[in-house]
């Protein structure tokens, strides 16, 4: 049987653990379909580069941005094209990528674009999610996968998962707490989505 390999974009600009999550399990063939890997990071020194290198020999590639450059998603599709990844076949999966990509690249890639975020969305948008839920004295956060939409943080909601907030915690111990959950969520959304078995109805991911 013919079978359509998803050839998948990881982007980063940082620590790289949800990337490392991703990477790990299809390592271990829990998530398969996968043809191409690429790693793109927006920061020279994004440790997750040298992890997707050193630990799993993935092809990497650094496109810098400053808020300024708008060649940055010229150079990114050139990357993309370059390693056979495109709006057909691709997956994009931003994983701690903290740049904005334009309208015209989402739309491009909709429904293919899929980020991570700490808090259980619509709440705690943007940067500190975890701070901000500690701010807001919520006794529940957790963790949120979503596909891309225009808005930041926003978009169909693929799967989510609830985290206790206790009453010791600081902004270090409630992110650690929901960084598990959120390698577990990105994985099971990764292998949803090569099983083909998401779809969007109204707005609503919906489990086939
Ligand atoms: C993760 O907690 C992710 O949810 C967050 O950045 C961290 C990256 O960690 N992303 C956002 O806040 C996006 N709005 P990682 O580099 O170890 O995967």
């Amino acid at each position: 049987m013919f079978v359509e390999l998803i050839n998948l974009a990881i982007m980063i600009s940082g620590r790289g653990s949800n990337m490392k999550a991703i990477l790990d399990s299809i390592r271990r063939g829990d998530v398969y379909g996968i043809g191409k890997i690429l790693v793109i990071s927006n920061k020279q020194d994004a440790w997750g580069l040298k992890i997707a290198e050193k630990e799993y020999g993935v092809k990497t590639a650094t496109i810098l941005s400053d808020r300024k450059d708008e060649s940055f998603e010229s150079r990114l599709n050139f990357e993309l094209k370059n390693n056979d990844i495109d709006h057909l076949n691709g997956l994009v999966c931003l994983a701690g990528f903290m740049k904005i990509l334009s309208p015209s690249f989402v739309e491009l890639y909709k429904n293919r674009i899929m980020n991570v975020h700490p808090s259980l969305l619509p709440s705690f948008k943007g940067l500190n999610a975890q701070k901000q839920a500690l701010l807001a004295g919520v006794k529940i956060s957790g963790c949120t996968v979503h596909f891309v939409d225009n808005g930041v943080d926003s978009g169909p909601i693929i799967l989510q998962y609830p985290v206790p907030v206790y009453d010791n915690d600081d902004e270090s111990s409630l992110s650690e707490r929901i960084l598990l959950k959120e390698h577990e969520i990105y994985v099971r959304a990764v292998k949803l989505f090569t099983l083909k078995q998401i779809s969007i109805v109204d707005n609503r991911v919906v489990q086939i």
